[in-house]
C-alpha cells in the first residue's frame, strides 16, 4: 500500500487534542511573545501560532496588537480595512482600553474585539498613540514601586484588559510587543502568566536572554516592594493577576536564507543529494542557547523540567511576504507550485509548535 504524504491541511492527532482539551479545562491563559531585539519573528509567531491553534484546535483566541508599530494589525486586516480604521480621528483599539483609565477615568467598558475570519482569532488592534503612553506609564512606575496607588493602577493597566477577555471565556491572550524594554512592555508582562521568547540565532540574541532574565527579575521585585507599600491592599489583591510571569519557552528562527549547496549522502537513497549550506556559526552558537536559557530564564520556568526549545522556524522564503499581502496566515497562502510544499512545512512547523506550547503549559498546571 502506498502512504500519502500528510495533506497540508491534515487534522491535530488525538493526542494533541487531549492536550489542548486538558489545557482548555484550566481556564484563559495570557501569553506575550517578548524579545527587546526587532526583526526576530515575534509578531509572525504570533499572528501564526494563534491562527494554528484557532483554526487547528478550535481555541477560542484573542489577539492584542500592544506594538505601537501595529505590523500585526497590517497582518491579519485587509488594506482597505486599516485604511478605514485609522483615517478616522480616534480609531477604536488598543489605546481606546488604557487611555481613560491613564486620564484617571477608569475602564472603557467594552473592548474593541474584530473578529478575523482568515486567522479564526479575534484581534484588538494597535495604535501609534500607544507610544505617547511610554511617558506616563514610566513617571507612573516609580510611583508603583513607592506604593502609591495611582502608578500601581496604571501599572496593571493591561491585567485589566485581561481580566475582560478572561470574563469572555478566551482559551488563550496573546500579547505581540514592540522591541524594546521600555514602560508599555514593562505593564504587559506584569500582566501575563506567561512569556515566550522568539529569537534569531545570533551572539546578540545571547545578550538578549541575559538582558530579558535581568530586567523581568528585577521588574517583578519591585513591584512586589510597591505593593507591600501600598497605600490601599486591598485594591491591589482586585488589580494584580495571580503570581508571578513564568517563562513557558522560546522559539529559534533562521532569519537569512541560506546560500550555497553541499553535498551529503540521501538517508532514503544513499545517493548524493544537494543540499543548503549549513552556516556553521549559526550551528555553534545555537548549540549554546539551551544551557544560556537554563543560565538566564532557568528560575523563571514554567516547569523545571519543560523542554523550552518550542522549535525552530526555518526561512519559508516567499510564504512569509505572501502572506502578509494576502492577510492570511502562511498555511492559507494562495497558490500552486512550490507554495503547496511551503504550506505543509509551515503547518508542520506551528502545529510542532502549538504542541510544546500546550505541553508546556499542561505541565505547568497545579
Ligand atoms: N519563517 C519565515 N520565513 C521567511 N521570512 C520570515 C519568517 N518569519 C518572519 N519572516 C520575515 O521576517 C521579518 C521580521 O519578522 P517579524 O515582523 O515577525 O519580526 P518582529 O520580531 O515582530 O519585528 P519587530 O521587532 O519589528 O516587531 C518580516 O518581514 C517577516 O515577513
Ligand atoms: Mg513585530
Amino acid at each position: 500500500m502506498v502512504t500519502r504524504p500528510a495533506a497540508p491541511n491534515t487534522k491535530p492527532t488525538k493526542a494533541q487534542i487531549a492536550l489542548f482539551d486538558s489545557v482548555k479545562k484550566q481556564g484563559t491563559k495570557t501569553t506575550c511573545f517578548f524579545n527587546n531585539k526587532g526583526g526576530v519573528g515575534k509578531t509572525t509567531l504570533v499572528a501564526n501560532l494563534a491562527a494554528e491553534l484557532a483554526l487547528s484546535f478550535k481555541a477560542k483566541v484573542l489577539v492584542v496588537d500592544a506594538d505601537p508599530q501595529c505590523n500585526l494589525t497590517q497582518y491579519v486586516l485587509a488594506e482597505e480595512l486599516t485604511d478605514e480604521i485609522y483615517s478616522s480621528e480616534n480609531p477604536n483599539s488598543i489605546f481606546s482600553v488604557i487611555r481613560p483609565l491613564s486620564l484617571g477615568k477608569g475602564y472603557e467598558s467594552e473592548l474593541p474585539i474584530i473578529a478575523s475570519p482568515e486567522f479564526g482569532f479575534d484581534i484588538i488592534i494597535g495604535d501609534p498613540r500607544l507610544a505617547l503612553q511610554e511617558d506616563l506609564l514610566a513617571g507612573d512606575w516609580r510611583d508603583a514601586k513607592g506604593g502609591g496607588m495611582r502608578g500601581i493602577r496604571t501599572t496593571f493597566v493591561f491585567a485589566e484588559l485581561v481580566k475582560r477577555a478572561k470574563e469572555l471565556k478566551y482559551d488563550f491572550v496573546f500579547f505581540d510587543m514592540g522591541p524594546s524594554l521600555g514602560a508599555i512592555n514593562r505593564a504587559v508582562l506584569l500582566a501575563m502568566d506567561f512569556f515566550v521568547v522568539p529569537m534569531s540565532i545570533d551572539v546578540f540574541s545571547l545578550w538578549a536572554i541575559r538582558n530579558i532574565g535581568v530586567t523581568v527579575t528585577v521588574w517583578q521585585k519591585e513591584l512586589e516592594t510597591g505593593c507591600r507599600l501600598a497605600e490601599d491592599p486591598s485594591e491591589i489583591l482586585e488589580l494584580s493577576p495571580k503570581g508571578r510571569i513564568a517563562f513557558l519557552g522560546y522559539v529559534t528562527q533562521q532569519h537569512k536564507e541560506r546560500t550555497g549547496y553541499d553535498e551529503e549522502v540521501s538517508d532514503d537513497t544513499g545517493e548524493p543529494v544537494k543540499i543548503k549550506r549549513r552556516v556553521r556559526a549559526y550551528e555553534s552558537i545555537g548549540a549554546t542557547f539551551p544551557q544560556k536559557v537554563n543560565e538566564s530564564l532557568g528560575t523563571m520556568f514554567a516547569n523545571p523540567q519543560m523542554e523550552s526549545h518550542l522549535g525552530d522556524i526555518r526561512h519559508l522564503g516567499s510564504l512569509a511576504p505572501m502572506s502578509q499581502s494576502q492577510h492570511v496566515p502562511m498555511i492559507s497562502v494562495k497558490g500552486t507550485g512550490s507554495y503547496t510544499k511551503l504550506r505543509k512545512q509551515a503547518r508542520e512547523l506551528y502545529r510542532g509548535i502549538a504542541e510544546k506550547y500546550l505541553q508546556n503549559l499542561d505541565s505547568n498546571k497545579s
